[in-house]
């Protein structure tokens, strides 16, 4: 059986290298990779750590790309690989542009289509804008659906998809995660080199959403910076979408500030050991809010919504929201408030057992 992989960003490429590496080792499935390169150099990152060469890459980035433009790409750049192919199973990874795209391109050369990460759902369609309707539609053209969790199943359940289809698989973010932290990582970079991690508490932020981009993302920003002059113990790390729309922001509203520390995309190896070693993390990122609760790590979610309402019910994840009053109160109670620090800061594992690869591989093999 031939079953080909198809990523693009850099939180898919994450989340299928263990895909990837379940597939290879499965007797009966030859794995083909293809990569749309709607990230280049954030998705080549990844590639390079998990040593994936991909067999076909479609280079479509464009700086300041528009969905249009990366929907259109994908569509015209998938035809020609899957004409040429002809794979019995596609698998696409969640709910990004890529996603939809290639699993439309599928559906218009009646190829089968295996979605990974499938049934999270906020039931806003413009939050997470586009990627709540990327995923739904991806969801309604897929023939297999692998799911992270029983709340994930049973979204899917609810919008008609039919039980024998739906597999509980935990996320695969888990598995990569796992395997990167077990190997041993000293920092490279020159400014994680020169934190005091002992005697500083780090809080480790991320923002990129297109809908924070402009208001929310001022609010944002500015609630950190307050947070940042407010406290000399506090090292803010905020390691920089490529987006140039988010540089921007992240220039104007934290640049220039002591304790804050803006910094190029980390490799997935220093940004797993970067989480493990902060005091909390402030983040708008989907993956984020998977891993950090299996480390133990406080998150604020700085979203008005989220699909991923596991970890906000098991109290390691709070949302945030997008107001700066709102997120400087959250960070000031997990600074100043123990009891609460505490009863955030706890590993706990609604996203799986570090195993979900290994199962999608097995239910392919087995259909
Ligand atoms: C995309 C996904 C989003 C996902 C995010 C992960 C869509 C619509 N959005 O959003 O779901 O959460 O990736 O990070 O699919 N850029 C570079 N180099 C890179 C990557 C990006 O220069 O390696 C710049 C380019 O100018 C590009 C811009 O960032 O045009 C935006 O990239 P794009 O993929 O369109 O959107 P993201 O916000 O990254
Ligand atoms: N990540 C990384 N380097 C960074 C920031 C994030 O490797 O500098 C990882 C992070 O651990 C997670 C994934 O990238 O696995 C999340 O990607 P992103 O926030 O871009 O996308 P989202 O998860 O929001 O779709």
């Amino acid at each position: 059986m031939k079953v080909m992989t198809v990523f693009g960003t850099r939180p898919e490429a994450i989340k299928m290298a263990p895909v990837v590496k379940a597939l290879k080792a499965e007797d009966g499935i030859e794995c083909i990779v293809c990569v749309t390169a709607q990230h280049r150099e954030m998705l080549d990152q990844v590639l390079d750590l998990f040593e994936i060469v991909p067999d076909y890459d479609l280079n479509i980035m464009k700086p300041n790309q528009t969905l249009s433009m990366i929907t259109a790409n994908v569509i015209t750049g998938m035809e020609e690989v899957l004409v040429k192919e002809k794979p019995d199973l596609v698998l696409v990874h969640g709910d990004t542009s890529t996603t939809f795209a290639t699993a439309l391109a599928c559906y218009y050369q009646q190829i089968a289509v295996g979605h990974v990460e499938a049934g999270l759902r906020t039931f806003d369609k413009y939050s997470p804008f586009p990627e709540e309707m990327n995923r739904v539609l991806a969801g309604h053209i897929a023939e297999l659906h692998f799911a992270p969790t029983e709340r994930n199943r049973q979204n899917l359940l609810r919008e008609g998809i039919s039980d024998d289809r739906i597999f509980i698989t935990g996320n695969t973010v888990i598995d990569a995660l796992l395997e990167t932290a077990s190997k041993p990582y000293e920092f490279e970079d020159e400014t994680l080199k020169k934190i005091d991690f002992e005697n500083k508490r780090v809080i480790t932020v991320t923002c990129h959403r297109r809908e924070n981009l402009g208001e929310y993302m001022a609010e944002i920003f500015s609630a950190i910076a307050d947070i940042a002059r407010e406290y000399e113990d506090v090292e803010v790390v905020y390691p920089v979408h490529m987006n140039p729309k988010v540089r921007e922001a992240a220039n104007k509203y934290l640049g220039g500030i002591d304790n804050v520390h803006l910094i190029e995309p980390l490799t997935y190896q220093p940004f797993v050991k970067l989480q493990s070693k902060s005091f909390f993390i402030i983040t708008d990122s989907g993956g984020i809010q998977e891993e950090a609760p299996s480390l133990g790590k406080p998150v604020l979610v700085v979203r008005k919504e989220t699909e991923r309402p596991e970890a906000v019910d098991a109290g390691t994840v709070k949302m945030a929201g997008v107001d700066r009053e709102t997120v400087y109160r959250l960070a000031k109670e997990l600074l100043d408030n123990k009891e609460e620090y505490d009863k955030m800061a706890k590993a706990i594992n609604p996203y799986g057992d570090g195993k979900a690869s290994k199962r999608i591989a097995q239910i392919i093999h087995k259909h």
